[in-house]
């Protein structure tokens, strides 16, 4: 049974993918120019001025040599329109005319699923429902005052499908079960509450503006309500359902991710408010928490379209010590994160309120470095008059300064924090380096963060080539595995693909297996003409095995050598042994040289 819908499935796959003309699925979001064998035009994923998007119809891959995201037809529409891999395949096939096999739900599942639309149509009837009133009835009057007085204009009210509660206990529940809205779904969707006492629901929201919360694809999942006065609660937001996930839901992201991806960068905020208004003054790459903490969700949220991730919270103690809590939450994670402080005012909205748009555009191009902010907060939050509280404060400091690198502005960093803490430069420099020592001894493996920087070294070119053959002649990857142990010198992203292709399967289905980074480096790897650089496939393949025992090999000198170290600081005699191995690699990596 499962046996024979995954045929079908298959089938369907493999008549969408054949009938899929990349040239043409790209054509219709980006115009392209022909050079070559190639198209040629300005990158979707990324801004630029000058093309550096090619498309290969003959390989069905398209790749960007200013950003590296790359991939087949369907993993740029699912880059394109925010979808998954078979959403994707699903949404080029409605293009085609070709129908989805239907596949027969479990009973639960169709349950569930069921359950899910409703919700979603509750969401959207009542986003509705609070809008109208807030624009076209008499009752939306106070609403409609409220937002002239926080300064939101009709096209943002528009754009937002800002809305109206009435304050009334039951109009909207009598509206809704007017239209056949069943009191289940009222409760189920948080529109409703039951009665504390006897029998019967009553309206969630009341006299509130409302604040319609989308996913990532723009459907509506929840609500924000805001009293219109000081009363409190400030804030009522729809409970968690099988929708709304505050972990992982940031408000705009369903608009704002384009502008992400443009931008190179997102900013974050607290609150929709703060969203809204940022949105409103003309920067459209913002989203904002839902009132609960920066989660890793969100980060890998974001990091889809960007890898720079700008904090604006608000510029009291909480919103710093939250700022504080999410730059941690993004340790290892890979992304560039800076943060932007208001200076005047307590958060970005009324910053904009008071100081207008350009002022607020200006503050993001002074957004602080981490360093410069972890700094900042640092030396506010220890005493560091005493010694005990600047050894505190070396201590805070230390990871940020980790992650620097050596260089000049490490340099600046280290003058600038021992003057402040007025200590020596050579001190600072000595504890932050013990600092990090310590940490070293128990290494934390942080592959995101490396692969992420996408170097581009002698051994990703090698690791690289190794891909490409290995998409023409599985045997050679065999042979490679044989001579070099690829898992200890290879980074995870090309370990991924590799994995896949040694699976093996059509084209379609390595690419739905592979992460947005393996696709990418896969096309990367078929389209670089660069990569084989005139040599021919062998001489090449020869070249790539040199580097990645080279890189093996260095690899255990560093291992052995560090070893022998540890053993003779504590009077081991197994040190000699250690020297030994060290010196036998030496001899080995000697005559790679001079071969
Ligand atoms: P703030 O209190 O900073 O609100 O809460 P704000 O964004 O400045 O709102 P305005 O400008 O006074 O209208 C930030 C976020 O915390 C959550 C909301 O998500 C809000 O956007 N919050 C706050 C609640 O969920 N409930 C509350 O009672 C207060
Ligand atoms: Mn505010």
């Amino acid at each position: 049974m499962a046996a024979m819908q995954n045929e079908r499935l298959q089938a369907f796959v493999d008549e969408v993918a054949a009938r899929t003309d990349l040239l043409q699925v790209v054509q219709t979001y980006v115009p392209l120019k022909r050079k070559g064998g190639r198209y040629w035009g300005c990158c979707p994923f990324h801004q630029e001025k000058t093309p550096s998007f090619s498309v290969e119809p003959e390989k069905g891959l398209f790749y960007c040599f200013g950003c590296h995201a790359g991939g087949n037809a369907f993993k740029f529409l699912s880059l394109m329109e925010n979808v998954s891999y078979f959403e994707a395949i699903k949404l080029q096939a409605e293009k085609l005319g070709i129908e989805l096999p239907k596949r027969k739900l479990t009973p639960a599942e169709e349950q569930r699923e069921r359950e899910r639309k409703d919700l979603l149509r509750v969401n959207e009837l009542a986003r509705d429902f609070f809008h109208n009133c807030l624009t076209l009835t008499k009752i939306g009057e106070p609403g409609r005052r409220y937002l002239a007085g926080r300064g939101i204009t009709e096209a943002t009210i528009k754009a937002f499908s800002l809305g109206f509660a009435p304050p009334a206990w039951d109009k909207l529940k009598t509206a809704f079960q007017k239209r056949g809205v069943t009191e289940k779904l009222l409760l189920g969707s948080g529109l409703c509450l039951p009665r504390r006492e006897g029998d019967g629901i009553y309206d969630r929201f009341r006299g509130r503006m409302m604040i319609p919360i989308a996913d990532e694809r723009g459907r509506v999942v929840g609500f924000g309500g805001r009293v219109l006065d000081d009363s409190v609660p400030k804030y009522l937001n729809t409970p968690e359902t099988i929708l709304f996930n505050k972990r992982y839901l940031l408000f705009g992201l369903d608009r704002a991710h384009h502008a992400i991806a443009r931008e190179g960068y997102a900013i974050i905020v607290e609150g929709y408010m703060d969203a809204i208004a940022v949105f409103g003054a003309g920067i459209e790459n913002v989203v904002a928490t839902l009132g609960t903490a920066f989660t890793v969700e969100h980060a890998k949220k974001l990091m889809r379209y960007a890898r720079r991730l700008i904090f604006c919270y608000d510029s009291d103690e909480a919103g710093q010590s939250a700022t504080i809590r999410a730059l941690s939450i993004l340790q290892n994670t890979g992304a560039e994160v800076s943060v932007l402080r208001v200076p005047d005012g307590k958060d970005p909205d009324e910053f904009i309120r008071k100081n207008g748009a350009d002022a607020f555009r200006a503050l993001t191009r002074e957004a602080l470095s981490l360093v410069d902010f972890r700094m900042e907060y640092v030396l506010a939050h220890t005493r560091h008059d005493t010694l005990s509280g600047k050894v505190q404060a070396l201590h805070q400091m230390a990871p940020v300064f980790q992650g620097m690198g050596a260089g000049a502005a490490r340099t600046e960093y280290v003058k600038r924090l021992a003057s402040a803490l007025m200590l020596e430069e050579d001190v600072v420099r000595d504890e932050l380096r013990r600092g990090s020592r310590e940490r070293e001894a128990a290494p934390e493996r942080t592959p995101l963060r490396r692969e992420i920087r996408r170097s581009d070294s002698a051994l990703d070119k090698a690791g690289r080539v190794l891909v490409r053959l290995a998409t023409s002649d599985p045997g050679r990857l065999s042979e490679a595995e044989t001579l070099v142990p690829l898992e200890r010198v290879l980074g995870i992203v090309q370990l991924e693909i590799l994995s896949a292709l040694k699976k093996g399967g059509s084209e379609t289905d390595i690419q739905a297996a592979l992460s947005d980074e393996a696709a990418a480096e896969l096309s990367r790897a078929q389209v670089d003409e660069g990569l084989l650089a005139g040599r021919s496939e062998e001489a090449a393949y020869q070249d790539a095995l040199r580097v990645l025992k080279k890189a093996y090999l260095n690899q255990k000198y560093m291992e052995h050598s560090q070893l022998a170290e540890k053993y003779l600081e504590a009077g081991n005699p197994a040190y000699r042994v250690e020297l030994q191995r060290v010196e036998a690699i030496k001899h080995e990596l000697e005559e790679m040289e001079s071969e």
